[in-house]
């Protein structure tokens, strides 16, 4: 006996199939890779032993918020970043995951509407389905800079609504993975304005915000801490150890609450938090000593992702057909391909021929072309062989 709120038995995707046949007669070239601790990154790992065995084991005061030590380092950590955020409007919890799962809970009953950018993200699929809600779609457009297309947002509202389902809230991903894009000073006055009229709360998925790259387009980076929201409607932005200190494995997420009635969020959320009381004590205990040693990997992560970036620059002259598509921060980056083979037919022959596995574009949902999307992370020398691969699998094909 199953619930419907998954298809429980999908059939096996076909590429992962292929890949599974190719990496049995040697290993493939994984630029799908976004597992910061398998890339070989220097981490201090005795530093982070250390912190870790400083927190005391034999000891458990349930804080359902978080322990007040930890949300204030969490604030303390914006600080550095010079953004100013109230300790008592940070929630902590185990992922970004389950910030979702919290945020859905507080926001919708089952049978709402979360609206979800496309491209992005393919979890949210999952995270919304699990907690009983539709995810429906809204477009992200691309020409030349990426950004939001509010009427697709107003149609996906209006499906809703003739379908008898309640829209309740909207997720930016900021900078969206994976485009790379931030959300811009003119989309957020546009977002605050449609979430005050149709009454949706904002959640801001910011877990990629530590890596901006390129120039700073009027981008906004805490959109939870926006004055505009404090009448618009409720506010929250995610961020979390996984990606801000490349620690996925410490287990460690947090929720900025801002917007209108804050407060209230903050109460609600510690109920539901209180439920699960799901964040260990120990990494906890750790985590001003944490998120001090997460800026060293930091700083490895943004020089890992500058260095495959510039090697990939070099890789595609401007003659190529392969083309790299601008970004302004994040982990990836989107290649765009001659549309004489769709998006899997070529993700099929670069692992088949070339032993390099990439994410097709209709993995993030991209449209309006033919995309892979590599992850940054992978090492440099592995980096290279693979993209090189890849450059000359276009020139064959176009040849
Ligand atoms: C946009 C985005 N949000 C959240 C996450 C996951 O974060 P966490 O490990 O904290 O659940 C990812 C992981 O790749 C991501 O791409």
């Amino acid at each position: 006996m199953r619930s419907t709120r998954l298809t429980w038995d999908p059939p096996e995707n076909a590429l992962a199939a292929v890949a599974r046949a190719a990496a049995a007669g040697g290993a493939l070239l994984d630029l799908t890779d976004s597992n910061p601790t398998v890339v070989g990154l220097p981490y201090p790992t005795r530093a982070l032993a250390a912190a870790l065995a400083r927190a005391p084991l034999a000891d458990y005061r349930p804080a359902p918020l978080g322990l007040p030590s930890a949300r204030a380092a969490v604030a303390a950590d914006y600080a550095r970043a010079g953004v100013a955020v109230d300790p008592d409007r940070i929630v902590l919890t185990a992922s970004s995951s389950e910030s979702y799962g919290f945020l859905f809970k507080l926001c919708c009953d089952p049978g709402d509407v979360v609206l979800v950018p496309e491209p992005s993200y393919p979890l949210f699929e999952y995270l919304a389905r699990l907690e009983g809600v539709v995810p429906l779609g809204y477009r992200l457009a691309f020409d030349g800079v990426w950004h939001i297309d509010f009427a697709s947002i107003g149609e996906t509202l209006a499906t809703a609504r003739r379908a008898g389902q309640r829209p309740r809230a909207l997720i930016v991903v900021n900078p969206n993975n994976p485009t790379g894009s931030f959300i811009k000073r003119d989309e957020l006055a546009r977002l605050a304005a449609l979430c005050g009229e149709t009454d949706l709360a904002l959640i801001s998925d910011e877990v990629f915000a530590p890596y901006p790259s390129g120039p700073d387009r009027a981008r906004v980076s805490t959109v939870a801490l926006e004055p505009l929201f404090e009448a618009a409607g409720p506010a929250f932005s995610l961020g979390g150890l996984s990606k801000a200190s490349g620690l996925p494995q410490l287990k460690l997420g947090w929720i900025v609450v801002g917007g209108r009635e804050a407060s209230n969020s903050v109460a609600a959320l510690e109920l539901i938090a209180d439920t699960y009381l799901s964040v260990a004590t120990p990494v906890q205990a750790a985590l001003g000593d944490l998120l001090a040693l997460g800026a060293e990997v930091r700083a490895a992560i943004t020089t890992r992702i500058a260095q495959n970036r510039a090697a990939l620059t070099e890789a595609l002259p401007p003659t190529s057909a392969c083309t790299l598509l601008p970004a302004e921060g994040g982990w990836s980056a989107i290649l765009r391909l001659p549309a004489s083979l769709s998006d899997e037919a070529w993700a099929t022959a670069l692992i088949v021929e070339d032993h390099v596995l990439t994410h097709p574009g209709y993995f993030f949902d991209l449209r309006g072309g033919t995309f892979l999307v590599v992850s940054l992370l992978p090492r440099p020398e592995l980096f290279r062989t693979a993209i090189a691969r890849l450059v000359a699998r276009v020139d064959v094909a176009l040849r």
